[in-house]
């Protein structure tokens, strides 16, 4: 079965009519409300109203699937190498990671983008029975919108949280790009304007806040299935949090590991400043709109005010 097939524009348009609609960054992007939060609607592009109901209805999870949530800029690309990394570090030795070819986002697939949506154009598993097991996955939805068929799973759930104003300025320069590419270089919009929209939660994936207290209330009931990291805490001691990490997906490293400095060697391998440098990630588009090297800009605590 195609995966694109299972939910047809007309059923599409049809459930759009009743959505509330808003326009954020003068006027150029349009966002639909889905189930309290808002996804961006791009002609042609990215529309994550229809990638999420293919998600929802379609996606079967196995138990050992491991899946990262996100609101965007928040340390995805990173916590998707660390988690690569620590799963896969049996199947390669360390001078052959797939890390050193390839993008983080292109070994970690985005549940509603790559795989049930249509932006990427690097290839996607059409057939995710396929993927051995365990298949790591991405999502931006919020833990409302998974699948029951994830929530009432074995499936975990790590999360990344960062603080909002940091946040927000990666995502305001992220955006802004992205609005350049497909509006032209002299599209621009000011950060008071957007500040405005993020603290009224009219961001894809947004309200920010609500996405982010929506997994840190489940890990605390499900702390089994869900973990919650926090930007800051990775970047202070990321030792210790990819050990948690590696606890949290049923790896642990053994103490011969620990001796021998595999820890050390994942930290600095998917450390900003290595990952930057490596050939796939520093030239060419992840998908229309986004260069690869975009996706590592400064990666520092606190950029809030510094530009
Ligand atoms: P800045 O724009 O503040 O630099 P996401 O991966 O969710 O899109 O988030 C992108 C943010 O994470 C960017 O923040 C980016 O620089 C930072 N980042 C990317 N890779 C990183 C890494 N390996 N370590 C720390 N930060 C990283």
């Amino acid at each position: 079965e195609e995966i694109q097939e299972v939910v047809s524009e007309q059923e599409v348009e049809q459930l759009m009519q009743n959505l509330l609609k808003v326009t954020i960054m003068s006027n150029k992007l349009e966002l639909v409300n889905y189930q309290g939060f808002w996804h961006p609607n791009i002609k042609n592009y990215l529309k994550t109203f229809k990638s999420t109901l293919m998600f929802q209805r379609h996606f079967q999870p196995r138990n050992t699937d491991i899946i990262i949530a996100s609101f965007p800029k928040t340390g995805t690309t990173w916590l998707k190498s660390l988690l690569f990394s620590v799963i896969n570090r049996f199947r390669y030795p360390k001078d052959q990671t797939p890390l050193l070819k390839y993008h983080p986002h292109e070994l970690v697939y985005g549940l509603e983008v790559d795989v049930y949506g249509n932006a990427f154009e690097y290839p996607r598993p059409q057939h995710l029975d396929e993927l051995p097991s365990p298949r790591l996955f991405h999502t931006h939805l919020p833990y409302t919108s998974l699948p029951e068929s994830i929530t009432t799973s074995g499936c975990r759930v790590l999360y990344i949280g960062r603080n909002p104003l940091d946040t927000l300025v990666s995502l305001y320069y992220f955006s802004i790009k992205m609005m350049r590419k497909m509006e032209g270089e002299d599209f621009c919009f000011s950060m008071e304007d957007y500040f405005e929209d993020f603290y009224a939660g009219r961001m894809p994936h947004g309200s920010f806040f609500e996405h982010v207290v929506g997994y840190w209330k489940q890990s605390l009931e499900r702390p089994d299935k869900v973990l919650f990291f926090k930007y800051e805490d990775l970047k202070e001691d990321p030792k210790f949090h990819v050990k948690r990490l590696a606890e949290f997906v049923g790896v642990p490293f053994c103490l011969k590991e620990e001796s021998e400095g595999v820890i050390e060697d994942i930290v600095e391998m998917c450390s900003i400043n290595n990952l930057r440098e490596l050939e796939g990630n520093k030239s060419g588009v992840i998908n229309k709109y986004f260069e690869k090297n975009s996706y590592f800009r400064k990666g520092k605590l606190g950029i809030g005010l510094i530009i």
